[in-house]
């Protein structure tokens, strides 16, 4: 019994850390901007050209939309991982190349 006592919030904690964030209000309305800080700004930095670690320039980038939508989906083997598993909504994923692509001048 007291096994089980110990274990219980330690199994809710796991379930709790499982759990991915969701970035979409009640009214649909996505916030890149924030799923961008949460996951992509420790390499690209808050605007896009910090670059550590090999992280590509966003500002500087040639890819297409789609090509944005596809290596945040399923990155690159090469230091960008897939994200499809971390950000699970398609409409936020979408949300978030839109966002990519407005680093460009
Ligand atoms: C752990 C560091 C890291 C994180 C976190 C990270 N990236 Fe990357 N990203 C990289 C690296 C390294 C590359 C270059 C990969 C390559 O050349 O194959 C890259 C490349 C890219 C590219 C391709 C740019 C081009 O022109 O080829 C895009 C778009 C991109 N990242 C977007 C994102 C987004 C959006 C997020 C957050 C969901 C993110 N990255 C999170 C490291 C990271």
């Amino acid at each position: 019994m007291k096994k089980i006592l110990i274990l219980l919030p330690v199994a809710f904690i796991v379930v709790l850390s499982c759990e991915t964030k969701s970035y979409t209000d009640e009214n649909g309305k996505i916030d890149a901007k924030a799923m961008f800080i949460d996951n992509c700004a420790s390499c690209h930095g808050e605007t896009g050209d910090a670059e550590i670690g090999g992280a590509k320039n966003l500002k500087l980038s040639t890819l297409s939309k789609d090509e944005v939508y596809d290596v945040i989906t399923n990155g690159t083997g090469n230091g960008m991982m897939a994200y499809k598993n971390v950000i699970k909504a398609e409409a936020e994923r979408k949300a978030l190349a839109d966002y990519v692509m407005g680093f460009r001048e």
